[in-house]
C-alpha cells in the first residue's frame, strides 16, 4: 500500500518536503482584534486563514457592539465595545480571558461563556486580578459562565500571578489600561510577550523588565494596520515531522520569530536537529522571517523542566512525541498547567502514546518516555487540536504505524489547513 494520509487515518509518509505559509497567528490575532477594537478606529488587521480561536474573538468582538469587516484576509475594525453581551467564547481560553480583561475596564454587564471543555478550564484566576483593580467578576464555582460587571474607572494595583501565563497577563494589563495610575504584574517566569510588544507599538505607556510589566492608565492603543506573521506553534508541527523524519526538508516562511515562541527550536537543536531561522524584517514590533529544518539526524534525549517548561506550553504534545522516538528516556517536569488546557493534555498525550507502543510514565506534572515498538491505534483526542496535531506528527514521522484520530477536524482550532498542509508536503 502506497503511505498516505486522510484525515481519519494517517500513515508514515515516505519523504517530507516543502515550502509552507502557515495560519496567523494565534495569540497576536487575538490581541490585534482586541486592540484595534478599543482604538476605536480605523485599525485593520491582516490575518491568513485564522482558525476558530481567533473567529470566537471576531464575533465576540461584533456581539460587543464593534464594527468588523472582512475583505479577503483584511479586517477593518472601527467603534468601541459599547454593549451589554453574552459571550460565546467557544473552545478559545484566550478569548474568554482577555476579553473577561476588556470588560472589567467597561462600563457594561458581559457574560463569557464557551463550550465544555472552556467551563471546565480554570476562570478564578482571572476573575480575582479583575476584582482587585475593582470590577464586579462572579464566576460559576471558579468556572465559566464568568460574568464581569465592568467600570470605566478602575483601580490602579500591584498584581502577583499564581502562574506564568500570558492570558493572565493580558487580562491583568488589559484592566491597568482602564485604572488611574501604574499597575505591575509580577509572573513566576517569562510568558510569551505579544501584550507588551504590541501595545508599546500602539501608543500604550507599557513595559517589561524581567518578571515584572507596568502599565499606566488610562490609555488606548492608537489605531493601527496590522500584518498577523505565521503561527510558530502551528509551524511546531513541521519542525517536529521533519526533525523525526529521515528524508525531510521543510521551509516554513512569513512567520513570527518572537524569542519568547521559538523555545521548540532551541530544544530541537539540543536533541540534534538541524535547524535554522533567518529574521526577514518585522510585521509591526513583532521580527518575521523563515524556519528551515532537515531530517536524517539521530535525535538525543532531553529532559525540560522549571523555567523552560512556560514557553513551550503549546508545543510539549510535539515534544512528547520527539522525546517518544528516541532509544534512551526522555522527561517532561513541572507542566502541572497542561492539565487545564483544552483537555488534561498529560493524560491524553500519556494514553496516547501507550496506544502507538511508546513507552511511557505519567507524573504529575509531565512524563517520562522512550521509544517503544510502533503501533497503529485510535487516538481519543477529546476535541483537542495540539492533541490530534501532534498523533498525527508521530503517524507521518513513523513513530506511530498508524494512527486514527476521533476527531480530525478539531485541529481547525488553531490550523485549519493542517490536513492540506499534510498532503502537500508528502506529495
Ligand atoms: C496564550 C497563552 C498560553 C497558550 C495559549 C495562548 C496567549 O496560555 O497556552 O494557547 O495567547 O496568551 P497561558 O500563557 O495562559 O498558559
Amino acid at each position: 500500500m502506497t503511505p498516505s494520509s486522510t484525515a481519519s487515518n494517517t500513515l508514515p509518509a515516505a519523504r517530507l518536503r516543502g515550502r509552507l505559509t502557515l495560519p496567523a497567528d494565534k495569540s497576536i490575532a487575538h490581541r490585534a482584534l482586541i486592540f484595534g477594537a478599543l482604538s476605536g478606529g480605523p485599525s485593520s488587521v491582516s490575518m491568513r486563514a485564522p482558525g476558530r480561536d481567533v473567529v470566537s474573538t471576531l464575533a465576540c468582538l461584533r456581539d460587543l457592539g464593534v464594527t468588523i469587516e472582512q475583505s479577503g484576509d483584511r479586517y477593518a475594525i472601527s467603534g468601541r465595545p459599547s454593549r451589554d453581551a453574552r459571550l460565546d467564547c467557544g473552545n478559545s481560553g484566550t478569548t474568554m480571558r482577555l476579553l473577561a480583561g476588556v470588560a472589567a475596564g467597561l462600563p457594561l454587564r458581559v457574560t463569557l461563556d464557551g463550550d465544555d471543555s472552556l467551563r471546565a478550564r480554570p476562570m478564578e484566576r482571572v476573575a480575582a486580578l479583575l476584582r482587585a483593580a475593582g470590577a464586579d467578576v462572579t464566576t460559576n464555582d471558579g468556572h465559566s459562565p464568568m460574568t464581569v460587571v465592568g467600570r470605566s474607572s478602575l483601580t490602579a494595583t500591584t498584581h502577583t500571578l499564581p502562574v506564568a501565563s500570558a492570558q493572565l497577563l493580558g487580562a491583568a494589563v488589559l484592566a491597568g489600561m482602564s485604572a488611574t495610575g501604574e499597575t505591575t504584574i509580577a509572573t513566576p517566569g517569562s510568558t510569551r510577550d505579544h501584550t507588551e510588544r504590541m501595545l508599546a507599538f500602539m501608543g500604550v505607556p507599557i513595559h517589561r523588565d524581567g518578571p515584572l510589566t507596568t502599565v499606566t492608565g488610562p490609555s488606548r492603543p492608537k489605531p493601527f494596520d496590522l500584518k498577523v506573521p505565521g503561527d510558530p506553534s502551528a509551524a511546531s508541527a513541521w519542525l517536529v515531522a521533519a526533525a523525526l523524519h529521515p528524508d525531510s526538508e521543510l521551509t516554513m516562511v512569513d512567520i513570527g520569530l518572537n524569542p519568547t515562541r521559538l523555545a521548540l527550536v532551541g530544544l530541537l537543536q539540543r536533541m540534534g536537529v538541524d535547524i535554522q531561522t533567518r529574521v526577514c524584517g518585522v510585521s509591526g514590533p513583532e521580527p518575521v522571517g523563515e524556519i528551515r529544518v532537515r531530517g536524517g539526524n539521530a535525535l538525543r534525549s532531553a529532559s525540560i523542566g522549571g523555567g523552560e517548561v512556560a514557553d513551550l506550553i503549546d508545543e510539549l504534545p510535539l515534544v512528547a512525541v520527539a522525546m517518544a522516538s528516541v532509544e534512551e528516556p526522555s522527561e517532561v517536569r513541572d507542566a502541572g498547567e497542561l492539565r487545564v488546557k483544552e483537555t488534561d493534555r498529560i493524560a491524553a498525550m500519556v494514553a496516547g502514546l501507550r496506544v502507538i507502543g511508546a513507552e511511557v510514565e505519567e507524573l504529575p506534572d509531565g512524563w517520562r518516555v522512550r521509544r517503544g515498538v510502533p503501533q497503529r491505534g485510535r487516538i481519543a483526542t477529546h476535541g483537542d487540536h495540539r492533541i490530534a496535531i501532534a498523533f498525527a506528527i508521530a503517524a507521518v514521522s513513523g513513530v506511530a504505524s498508524a494512527v486514527e484520530l476521533d476527531d480530525p477536524d478539531c485541529v481547525a482550532v488553531s490550523y485549519p489547513g493542517f490536513w492540506d498542509d499534510l498532503a502537500a508536503v508528502r506529495a
